[in-house]
């Protein structure tokens, strides 16, 4: 089965709702005059909470094929949680995917493996598909074990998920020492790390969950790289930084992928 490619914008701290939306109207015409054909390649923008309802407003009012989500979520329902964001909140506002785990996340706030299980449950009872980030430090790539360090990851996480759950996943590989720095994996590593994911949910669950889940690279995605990137058989999109901040270079990594 054909995986539909997939290719996120992960804005960051970055663009207010003003920029948001400006951002979200310019894409939509630049594909439009590209005639992006949005059947085979699913574009999907990741904003602050804070711009979530004026980028919904704006893809309901034009019907616009541009998807969007949020950059991480509770792991409550609901109460005394100051600066907390339920996955119904985001659902009310029809996000179809929430960013989990990623090494930012990880890093500035107290999420590890445990706690991302609990995002990934709250955002599919929620009606969402989670984007797992895993990926290995500078560290794990020197001692040679990148690949046992990522699929550990994605392991900790999925193994009490049922088949459903696991299918629902899409999991980002994003070495943590190729995020903002410019240094991108090779397309071989890219797809080395994918490959050895979509082994472990073959092993871990079955075919189906295996060639359904998409597996995105992220790390220094750019227009420069993308072609070569998306080439390998195992690697089903991106989730981009810092170039899809500039809506001609992410309208055109949209438009390599296709
Ligand atoms: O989530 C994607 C992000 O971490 C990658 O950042 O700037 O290296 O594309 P960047």
């Amino acid at each position: 089965m054909a995986r539909v490619p997939l290719i996120a914008g992960n804005w960051k701290m970055n663009l207010d709702h003003l920029e948001a939306t400006y951002f979200v109207q310019k894409l939509a015409w630049l594909l439009r005059d590209a005639h992006f054909d949005y059947k085979h390649c699913e574009i999907v923008l990741f904003p602050a909470f804070t711009s979530l309802r004026s980028v919904q407003v704006l893809v309901e009012a034009d019907n616009l094929r541009i998807r969007y989500g949020a950059q991480s979520v509770s792991v409550t329902s609901q109460g005394a949680f100051t600066g907390d964001v339920s996955a119904d909140m985001l659902s009310q506002l029809r996000c179809s995917y929430v960013i989990v785990g990623h090494s930012e996340r990880r890093k500035y706030h107290p999420e590890d493996d445990a706690n991302i299980v609990d995002q990934v449950r709250a955002v599919l009872a929620a009606g969402m598909q989670p984007i797992l980030c895993v990926g290995e430090s500078f560290e794990e790539r020197r001692q040679g074990i990148e690949l046992e360090f990522a699929v550990g990851q994605v392991h900790d996480v999925t193994r009490d998920l049922n088949e459903a759950e696991a299918a629902a996943l899409i999991i980002a590989y994003e070495p943590v020492w190729a995020i903002g720095t410019g240094m991108v994996a090779t397309p071989q590593s890219a797809q080395d790390a994918a490959r050895a994911i979509r082994a472990h949910m073959r092993q871990a669950f079955n075919d189906t969950v295996a060639n359904t889940v998409r597996i995105l690279y992220g790390g220094s995605v750019s227009s420069q790289n993308a072609a070569q990137l998306i080439q390998e058989a195992d690697v089903d999109g991106f989730l981009v930084g810092g170039a899809s901040l500039e809506v001609e270079e992410f309208s055109k990594i949209a438009r390599i992928t296709q």
